[in-house]
């Protein structure tokens, strides 16, 4: 099937394999991306933003299901005061400029991570996106700010022992499971790291264990519907055999 694009050119073909149903990004490079071209890092980020546009909108053309990015992780907190407070400034201001469109389109928002280093303006904005986004039908954008793997599965596990102090013998996966951030979704199925690092840096360190991971050299700013469709046809390549052996899967 030829299939194409907006500007004419040739589209990346994905008749032939099951899309993902959860895409999680690592939308990494941006301040190199910057750096490179002589700018401040700040600029890098602004850019990432429309990259993240993009990517949304290619994931709602696609009925991708869930879409999880990684915007500020627990250790982001590490950066120079200037940067960190730009970076707070950029997520208010994108959240505030953005809800209208998240209604148009459909789109229903989710924050993840610990909250209680923000402002309180932030956190009610935060609460207010979701309130008001939390019918919506289409896609599910997961942004995770303040968030860290380990974050997630202490909090978890605090929040199973307090809702059940009593369970010892019964502290399992499935008890663990519900008190998780991303409880609401299934795992990924796709995970993507721009800016060329291969590594998870503390992203959903128990929702990876099964997902397909695709590291790209190409900086966030650089990142865009293509760029995706392309890393969803890498997926459709792969055998998802969860510890069975390729002859199990056509059983
Ligand atoms: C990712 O880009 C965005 C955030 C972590 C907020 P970086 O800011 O990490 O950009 P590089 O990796 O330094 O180029
Ligand atoms: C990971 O990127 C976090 C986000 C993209 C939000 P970093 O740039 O912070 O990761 P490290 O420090 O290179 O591992
Ligand atoms: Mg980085």
């Amino acid at each position: 099937m030829a299939l194409f694009n907006r500007g004419g050119e040739q589209d990346v073909d994905l008749s032939k394999g099951a899309l993902p149903q959860h895409i999680a990004v690592i939308m990494d490079g941006n301040g190199r991306w910057a750096k490179k071209r002589m700018m401040p890092r700040i600029y890098g980020h602004k850019k990432g933003v429309d990259a993240l546009r993009d990517v949304i909108r290619a994931c709602d053309e696609l009925n991708v299901a869930y879409l999880t990015v990684f915007a500020f992780s627990s250790e982001n907190w590490r950066r120079p005061a200037e940067e960190v407070s730009f970076l707070m400034g950029l997520f208010l201001q994108v959240l505030d400029s953005e809800i209208e469109r998240m209604m148009r389109n459909n789109i229903r928002l989710k924050i993840i991570g610990c909250r209680e280093k923000f402002s309180a303006e932030l956190v009610e904005l935060i609460m207010s996106a979701e309130a008001k986004t939390a019918s919506n039908t289409g896609l599910c954008l997961t942004i995770a700010a303040d968030y860290g793997g380990h974050w997630d599965i202490l909090n978890a596990t605090r929040a199973l022992l307090q809702a059940q102090p009593e369970l010892v013998a019964g502290f399992d996966e499935d008890a663990i499971k519900p008190y998780l951030a991303m409880a609401y979704a299934p795992d990924p199925d796709l995970f993507i790291r721009t800016g060329g690092e291969q590594r998870i840096s503390n992203f959903l360190l128990w929702q990876l264990a099964y997902t397909e991971l695709y590291f790209t050299d190409l900086a966030w700013p650089e990142f865009g519907r293509t760029q995706l469709r392309e890393s969803i046809a890498w997926y459709q390549q792969r055998e998802r055999r969860f510890g069975r052996i390729s002859e199990q899967l056509s059983e």
